[in-house]
């Protein structure tokens, strides 16, 4: 093992969850890519006393280098105790939608403090075996894992599924037992990407599904994809300053509001910071068509993306003011010292 996440200041998923379940929140789960990204998910999580898991993709590796990106949520242990006069916030980094045990292997080695071994494309048997491998490899180091039971709606990375398929509540208890995972994503109703639904639908998240799945998995964490809201506001910016998106809503927010007062205990968004950013750096350059300066445009879209931030913890997720008792549940701050894994 080559780097241990506990000296990078990072935690993993274990306290975040326990306190969410019990306390009727959820941890948001945001992507980055990007130095702004970062500095926009950290301080809106500062500013709201939420921890936060930092999600990185298998594109996110591709797109910034994977050494970056480590350095990057390392940095960000340090940014956000600078916000905060010292005290930092509960951060996890977590490889989001991992694609085989090798990848899931490489990002533990390399200091990432959660996986998601996505399996959910593979036949059941596969989907258990290889998902036990991971946890199994990961649990060596405390590193916490994720798995997927049923099939989003919607684009991620390469992968496009045309329909959902539900999470069978029958499966969960044995796939739970079997593999060992720290927290279980399942699909009721949520969908990947900015284009989840047309205008006119009435998108629900099956909570029938959910309180089905609860009975027979009792307080065990459950993780949310694809649960982006596509703010109108934002898409008719894109589209007012030269964007041309295609008219699409997606989950609506008191709908997530719920789920996170349940055992969703992770709720990932991606897409919405994504027309965030857009929008801003679309109405910049519609407004000031002569300026060149990236800090010109991405400063603005930077404040943008922690507007948003801070709304989904305040308003959503209800993960604000949450900081303080994870770290109390670990002990103290995320630099607590190594794990004794020998790196
Ligand atoms: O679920 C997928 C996330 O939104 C990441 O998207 O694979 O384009 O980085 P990406
Ligand atoms: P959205 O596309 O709805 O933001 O979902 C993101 C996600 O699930 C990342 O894993
Ligand atoms: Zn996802």
């Amino acid at each position: 093992m080559a780097i241990c996440y506990k000296d990078l200041g990072l935690m993993n998923t274990r306290a975040m969850f326990a306190k969410a379940v019990d306390g009727g929140f959820a941890i948001p789960a945001y992507n980055f890519n990007n130095m702004e990204q970062m500095q926009a998910i950290i301080s809106a999580c500062v500013e709201t006393q939420s921890p936060v898991i930092l999600q990185v993709s298998a594109g996110a590796r591709k797109y910034a280098n994977q050494t970056l990106l480590r350095y990057m949520a390392q940095g960000a242990v340090e940014y956000a105790k600078e916000l905060s006069g010292g005290k930092g916030v509960p951060i996890c980094l977590h490889l989001d939608h991992g694609p085989d045990f090798e990848t899931c292997k490489a990002c533990i080695d390399f200091g990432f403090s959660s996986v998601m071994i996505d399996g959910s494309h593979h036949p059941y048997e596969k989907n258990v075996e290889v998902t036990a491998q991971v946890v199994e490899y990961a649990h060596k180091y405390d590193v916490t894992v994720e798995g997927e039971l049923g099939v989003l709606a919607g684009i991620e990375d390469d992968v496009t599924a045309a329909e959902h398929i539900y999470t069978q509540p029958g499966e969960v208890e044995d796939f739970v037992g079997k593999t060992g995972v720290d927290s279980l994503a399942i699909s009721i109703g949520t969908s990947h990407g900015a284009f989840k639904f047309k205008p006119g639908q009435d998108p629900k998240i099956r909570l029938d599904i959910l309180e089905e799945i609860e009975k027979r998995i009792p307080g065990f964490p459950i993780v949310l994809h694809g649960s982006s809201s596509v703010p109108q506001d934002q898409v008719k910016i894109i589209n007012e300053n030269g964007g041309k998106l295609k008219d699409a809503i997606g989950i609506g927010e008191d709908q997530l509001r719920l789920a996170a007062k349940s055992a969703v205990c992770k709720i990932n968004i991606d897409s919405d910071g994504r027309l965030a950013m857009t929008a801003a750096i679309r109405k910049y350059f519609a407004e000031h068509p002569d300026h060149f300066d990236p800090r010109q445009y991405l400063g603005p879209a930077r404040e943008a993306l922690k507007a948003l931030y801070m709304h989904k913890n305040n308003e959503v997720l209800g993960s604000s003011g949450h900081a303080e008792e994870i770290f109390r549940a670990i002990g103290g701050c995320g630099a607590g010292g190594c794990c004794g894994c020998g790196a």
